[in-house]
């Protein structure tokens, strides 16, 4: 395992995040509505920053295995109502795009007042929906990375650093369910 970004990094960009998001958002009352279970730490992190009156929930998303792989199932159940809300989405990672793309399109027909979006990482070249999120903090190497609430099989989301894994900690990621 490779350290791509440490703790004190994260620590830095999260706080230029969360900076950015009260400028624009100044004192006008926000919905942040997080992208399970990669977002975890970082919502953490970053909601303890935020200085406007702030409304927190969750959407769960998975890929389906077997025949419909990589279609991906949205669980909303636990999201607050958005209707003529500013909402702003928070995920971990930005690979192909299509994970935001969809939870956008579904929190769209909730008709929110403004829908902006905000990843920690993004991956270089791996994107194949045009879609650009409105806050990016990191631009980092297509390697399959853990830590900071990302997982390879559901372990590592612990780990406070970000760490690219190296081929002897694993040999399958191309198979990896995303
Ligand atoms: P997208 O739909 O391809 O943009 O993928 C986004 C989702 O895939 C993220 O929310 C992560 O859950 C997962 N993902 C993509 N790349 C990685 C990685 O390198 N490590 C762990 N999870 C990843
Ligand atoms: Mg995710």
């Amino acid at each position: 395992m490779k350290t791509l970004l440490s703790e004190e990094e994260l620590e830095r960009g999260v706080r230029k995040l969360a900076d950015s998001i009260n400028d624009v958002y100044q004192d006008s009352p926000l919905t942040i509505i997080a992208i399970m279970t990669g977002s975890i730490v970082l919502l953490a992190d970053l909601i303890r920053l935020l200085t406007m009156p702030l409304r927190v929930g969750v959407v769960q998303t998975s890929s389906y295995q077997g025949a419909q792989r990589g279609e991906l199932k949205i669980n909303a159940d636990l999201m607050p109502d958005i209707k003529d809300r500013e909402v702003l989405l928070v995920d971990d990672i930005f690979d192909t795009g299509h994970t935001l793309d969809q939870v956008i399109e579904l929190m769209r027909q909730m008709r929110p007042a403004s829908l902006r979006s905000a990843v920690l990482l993004r991956k270089t070249g791996r994107q194949l929906i045009d879609l650009v999120p409105d806050f990016v903090v990191f631009d980092i190497p297509d390697e399959f990375v853990v830590g900071y609430g990302l997982d390879y099989r559901d372990e590592y989301r612990n780990l406070p650093f970000l760490a690219a894994l190296q081929e002897d900690d694993i040999r399958d990621v191309g198979s990896v369910v995303r």
